[in-house]
């Protein structure tokens, strides 16, 4: 057996397929696991690193190596770099497709994505910024590079039409960012706001991106290309500030969709890993920047950093929030059920003065 193509700190498990023992775990530098068990008898396993120390079954996993043919008698785990496994968000030859794409944040990505060298599907539902960024994105990079499509995310038939056309012309994505979203007006903004509001705001908010998922999925799947999924998420689907019960709780429900979409992708061994980009607080649209926000740009740039550090919740700082603070809002949230307080005890009056003595604390440990 060779080692040479290894990785300094790769394990390699070899095993005898009459035993039908198999595989598992290849190891990077930094400990991430990147393969898991498949089956097999552990105990006949065994485990080499480079510099011939072995080592202990690997549990947690995440995708699976690919698998050699060594010979009649074994097969051999291949040491996989992270990177064989992992998408980037913005990378040259991508294919780039963002709903929610004329505006704010999924602007700053289309840009971002367009200056890597990415084709870039930008979707959305406002017609005039839309004609403006695709004569500005065709004009650096080509119109036949750039698709502008009118869809709305809300409708099924139409997102599936659209991967038809993405497809057709370029391949499928290997960025999908689920970015779209609707803020209803018309009511207070409460529970009792017209029932066409609340059918709207989930309708684009929460099945919007379920859409997306289910209409490029399958092709990115069948691709077998390393491939981001991301849907952006906000603070008030976490911790639930009262004011806007209809758009926390579409958010709220698109924090449990994503977290089982990358899930079931991890499950599948697949290449394709989703995210939630979870923004702080942003200047939208083309409303004049106020201090304390971040950039649509920063929120871009930080997701990408994310990604690449492969991680699934991309919860944001904005320059009046650092992620301290929002660790504890969290946590605090979380606590109402633990400590069976009232709901959104935080808003309480007779919390007041508990939740300002624990944001002052430090974070206990998990
Ligand atoms: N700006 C913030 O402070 C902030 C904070 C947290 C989360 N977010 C989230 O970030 C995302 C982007 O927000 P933004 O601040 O860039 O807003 P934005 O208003 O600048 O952009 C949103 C875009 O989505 C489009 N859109 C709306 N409904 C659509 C539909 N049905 N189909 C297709 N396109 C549709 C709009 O036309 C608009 O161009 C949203 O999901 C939002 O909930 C924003």
């Amino acid at each position: 057996m060779s080692t040479d193509k290894l990785d300094q700190h790769a394990f390699v498990f070899v095993c005898d397929m009459h035993d039908e023992a198999v595989f598992v775990a290849t190891n990077v530098e930094d400990n991430t696991i990147v393969a898991n068990e498949i089956g097999g008898p552990k105990g006949k396993s065994r485990y080499f690193s480079q510099n011939g120390k072995s080592s202990s079954p690997f549990r947690g996993h995440q995708r699976l190596p690919k698998l050699i043919p060594l010979g009649r008698l074994w097969f051999m785990v291949q040491a996989a770099s992270k990177e064989d496994f992992m998408a980037e968000a913005f990378s040259s030859g991508g294919i780039a497709v963002i709903t929610g794409g004329a505006s704010g944040i999924g602007r700053a990505a289309v840009r971002r994505a367009a200056a890597a060298g990415m084709r870039v599907a930008i979707i959305d539902v406002n017609p005039q910024k839309l004609a403006v960024l695709r004569a500005e994105i065709g004009q650096a990079i080509g119109a036949d590079n750039v698709l502008a499509e009118i869809v709305d995310v809300a409708e099924f038939a139409a997102m599936e039409a659209l991967a038809g056309v993405v497809e057709a012309r370029w391949g499928s994505p290997t960025l999908l960012m689920n970015n779209a979203a609707a803020f209803v007006t018309g009511g207070d903004g409460g529970i009792l706001d017209p029932n066409d509001n609340w059918q709207r705001l989930l309708a684009v908010n929460v099945l919007g991106p379920i859409n997306g998922v289910q209409a490029f999925l399958p092709g990115m799947l069948a691709a077998g290309r390393p491939a981001a999924i991301v849907n952006t998420g906000s603070k008030q689907g976490l911790t639930n500030p009262p004011g806007n019960p209809a758009y926390n709780t579409s958010k709220a429900a698109l924090n449990a969709y994503t977290q089982n979409l990358a899930r079931d992708l991890r499950e599948r061994g697949t290449k394709v890993s989703a995210h939630l980009l979870i923004p702080g607080w942003t200047t939208t649209g083309d409303a004049e920047h106020r201090p304390g926000a971040w950039r649509p740009e920063q929120v871009v740039d930080y997701m990408a950093a994310a990604i690449a550090a492969d991680k699934f919740f991309i919860l944001c700082p904005d320059d009046e929030t650092p992620n301290a603070v929002d660790h504890k809002r969290i946590l605090w949230n979380a606590f109402d059920i633990i400590l069976d307080r009232p709901a959104l005890s935080r808003w309480h009056q007779d919390y007041k003065e508990a939740f300002a003595a624990f944001m002052g604390k430090d974070l206990p440990d998990a």
